[in-house]
């Protein structure tokens, strides 16, 4: 199969490089000419374990090249996948500028059936936009079908993330394209990788679900380690043995037992669980600040031992100082670094 990655930052190199380690013919495209100079002589601009290797192995052995020749990769790929970036915009939406600009040139040099597929982290709604987008754009009608395959890769391990992730989501709204993507990941079903099939917004909501899900664990786990701390608990086993529960909104009549009782041992230990309300960033919890009273309360009828746990607990979230100083009873400590692992 032919095809075509739009964009060779992080996301579209490692793509590029492993898709042609599958043994498909890949193009990867970028506008910057001096990057792509760069990668014309085999050097990656980036550190990433194993893909300059990669690379330079693909390129030798004919089945990876790079361009800024947009058309003429359009023209001999079945599959166009699109990884520009996708910076935050004003007040945080997605700017989707890149994507645009990508869709409109696509769209006019279609000469044939394509699967436009994005890569990229774009907001619910985008594939629809881009099927309108590339129906105004087109110079002639052109069948294609719009695809999403967000990426979960993470820096550092991308390769290993690529070659061996723990699911693959692809999302389309025609079974054709479903069947052109499942071909182009045919190795990743070979080794039972598992693969979520669905319409392009449910794979669209996916990518930023799992976003939301990843900040929430790393704001409920920095939540448990502070508990940890006041327990003697260790957060790594603990938080080891947490991970190992795959099951996701489904669960026993005892839930909602057991999360009244962990409400009830961790509000007089002042260390509410906030779930997640401070994804953004969970070292920054406003909503902390809000029960600092009742909490304060909740420590002198428990165990006033607790109180300097509680203290650097609020060192950690960065809560005013004047917060503190309210607190009479207990003397400000000094900053400490948190013991909790960054994310799970
Ligand atoms: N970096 C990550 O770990 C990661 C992980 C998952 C998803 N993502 C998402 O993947 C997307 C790409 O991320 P990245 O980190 O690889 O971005 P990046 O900024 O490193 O690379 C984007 C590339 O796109 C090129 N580009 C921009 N407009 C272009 C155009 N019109 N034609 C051709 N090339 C163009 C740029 O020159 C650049 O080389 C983003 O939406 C990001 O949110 C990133």
């Amino acid at each position: 199969m032919n095809i075509s990655v739009v964009g060779t930052g992080y996301v579209g190199l490692v793509t590029a490089a492993c898709f042609a380690e599958f043994g498909v013919q890949v193009v990867a495209v970028d506008k910057d000419v001096a990057k792509v100079a760069l990668l014309q002589q085999g050097n990656v601009p980036f550190f990433e374990p194993g893909l300059e290797e990669m690379t330079r192995r693909n390129m030798r052995e004919g089945r990876l090249v790079f361009s800024t020749d947009l058309k003429a990769a359009v023209e001999k790929s079945l599959v166009i996948l699109i990884a520009v970036g996708t910076p935050s915009g004003d007040g945080g939406v997605a700017d989707l500028s890149f994507v645009r600009e990508v869709i409109v040139g696509i769209a006019r040099c279609m000469n044939g059936y394509k699967v436009v597929v994005t890569k990229s982290t774009v907001p619910m709604g985008t594939g629809a936009m881009i099927r309108k987008l590339i129906e105004q754009s087109q110079p002639r009608s052109v069948p294609f079908s719009v695809a999403s395959n967000p990426e979960f890769l993470r820096e550092g391990a991308a390769i290993e993330d690529f070659m061996r992730p723990n699911r693959v989501v692809i999302g389309a709204d025609d079974p054709q394209a479903i069947a052109i993507l499942r071909d182009l990941y045919n190795p990743l079903y070979l080794i039972e990788t598992p693969f979520v099939i669905t319409n392009v917004v449910s794979a669209e909501m996916i990518k930023y679900a799992s976003n939301a899900f990843l900040a929430t664990k790393i704001s409920f786990i920095n939540e448990i380690a502070a508990l940890c701390e006041a327990v003697g608990a260790d957060v790594h086993e603990v938080s080891r043995g947490m991970g190992l529960d795959n099951r996701i909104g489904t669960g026993g009549s005892s839930v909602y037992k057991e999360f009244l009782a962990i409400e009830r041992d961790l509000r007089p230990l002042a260390l509410r669980i906030s779930l997640g309300l401070n994804c953004e960033d969970p070292m920054t919890a406003e909503n902390n600040v809000i029960d600092v009273e009742a909490w304060t309360a909740d420590i002198v009828k428990h165990d006033r031992s607790l109180g300097s746990n509680l203290v650097e607990h609020f060192c950690d979230y960065k809560l005013p100082i004047s917060t503190l100083s309210q607190l009479p009873q207990f003397s400000l400590r000094t900053n400490q670094p948190r013991n909790a692992p960054k994310s799970h």
